[in-house]
């Protein structure tokens, strides 16, 4: 501890104190509701209310125990900040040699293959949308995937969570969204310092169907101890993914990082969970707040699975045309489970992977996204089949070939 360099530290003091204030914020709040219950409960109350109280504070200690990980967030920031100079030393001479950036130690701690550990606090804008994914799970790819001033590519940007993570982590980012209220929307949250701090430090250009953020050229700070391009962009066009080769150069992409809709899966659990969700014996408690992006034909998610599959193709090649050789392209979708027909179960990240497959990239790997903590469960099947729920979605990752696989898969081809 004690050759510390105090000026490493500079950083870091100022965001822990940020995290423990959310962390003691969130922490206050449950405590206050959980008092509030404890004192409810009493022994004259009726068994109803009794157990109304203890399933009550059950669910509190519940969320109380989820706080742990904020805390255990805290708890990196400060031994990242106790490293000795050696130490430092060491981690960036690792850090040059891998493509992303990772020392072995953070390589070795973010290679587990099912996450159960990533959700976001929910905002009310994620409600106009009702289908993001958390702004850690794209932060979490994107370092996994690249490294500072590598360009992120979204092709169904939402309300640009990608983006976002994309400027706040010094990479380039552009995302492609066809819903204008999408597109406004993502403006907003990017130019309110609150949501997007880091926008302080940028500049704003909007011009046709567009618009570009820039990162101002300032010593920033939060990389040291990186080599950090400091004065990078994100774009983002208000317009359909099938134009997606307009917006990007061959070759330029190292990680697409998305989540597309799925079909018209959305419009099916909608009517679903009025029709079977409801006769549950269960009660019917699922909070979700999906809801049909748009009416538009040129909406994705509108089509029935096999057209989706089949307007999926092209764009797929396009993707592979615009991502470097050796980059990614992780795809995060669910399966589904269509309950008219008797082969109900449609495994769509299957779907997703052997398009991939066939317009040329490797099946690199597959993530699961466990999402029991945050979905409550229904009651299918009762009493004759027994269903499970899906409370997890898939991160299909898939790899462009280096030029040397290329040309080995190639002569693998004329052999056979
Ligand atoms: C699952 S959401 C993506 C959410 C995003 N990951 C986020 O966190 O905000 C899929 C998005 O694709 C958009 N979309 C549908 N068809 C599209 C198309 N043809 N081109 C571009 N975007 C499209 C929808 O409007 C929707 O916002």
């Amino acid at each position: 501890m004690n050759n510390i360099k105090e000026i490493n530290l500079i950083p870091y003091v100022d965001k822990i104190g940020k995290r423990f204030n959310e962390y003691k914020n969130s922490l206050d709040k449950e405590i206050t509701k959980l008092e509030q219950l404890i004192y409810k409960f009493n022994p004259n109350l009726e068994y109803k209310e009794q157990r109304k109280v203890i399933e009550n504070i059950f669910k509190m200690q519940n969320k109380i125990n989820s706080l742990k990980l904020q805390l255990e967030e805290i708890k990196q920031e400060i031994q990242l900040a106790e490293k000795t100079e050696e130490e430092i030393e060491k981690e960036n001479k690792q850090r040059q040699i891998t493509f992303n950036g990772m020392t072995a130690r953070e390589w070795a701690l973010h290679s587990r293959n099912v996450w159960n550990d990533v959700s976001s606090p929910r905002k009310d804008y994620h409600k106009e949308h009702g289908a993001v994914f958390p702004l850690k799970l794209a932060e979490r790819l994107i370092k996994m995937y690249s490294r500072e001033g590598d360009l992120i590519f979204d092709p169904f940007s939402g309300i640009g969570t990608t983006i976002k993570a994309a400027l706040e982590m010094n990479r380039n980012g552009i995302g492609i969204e066809l819903n204008p209220k999408f597109y406004e929307l993502t403006k907003q949250i990017l130019l309110d310092p609150k949501e997007t701090p880091i926008i302080d430090l940028c500049t704003f250009t909007e011009e046709n169907n567009g618009f570009i953020i820039q990162k101002n050229n300032v010593d920033d700070l939060l990389s040291l101890g990186t080599t950090s391009p400091n004065n990078n962009y994100i774009k983002l066009f208000n317009d359909d993914c099938r134009n997606l080769t307009n917006y990007l150069e061959a070759d330029s992409v190292q990680a697409l990082i998305t989540s597309p809709p799925y079909a018209d899966f959305i419009r099916k659990s909608i009517e679903d969970r009025e029709k079977v969700h409801k006769n549950s014996l269960i009660k019917f408690n699922n909070n979700s707040t999906v809801k049909p992006y748009s009416n538009s034909d040129l909406d994705l998610g509108n089509l029935p699975y096999d057209e989706f599959l089949e307007a999926l193709f092209p764009i797929m090649e396009d993707t592979y045309k615009v991502i470097k050789p050796g980059g990614y392209a992780i795809w995060v979708v669910k399966d589904y489970k269509d309950k008219e027909n008797f082969s109900s179960y449609l495994d769509f990240h299957t779907d997703i992977a052997n398009i991939g497959k066939k317009v040329g990239f490797l099946y690199h790997d597959l993530i699961i996204w466990d999402q029991n903590e945050q979905r409550s469960l229904v009651l299918l099947g009762y009493p004759s089949k027994f269903h499970t729920n899906q409370n997890c979605s898939f991160l299909v990752v898939l790899r462009k070939p280096t030029i040397d696989e290329m040309k080995q898969i190639r002569k693998d081809k004329e052999r056979n």
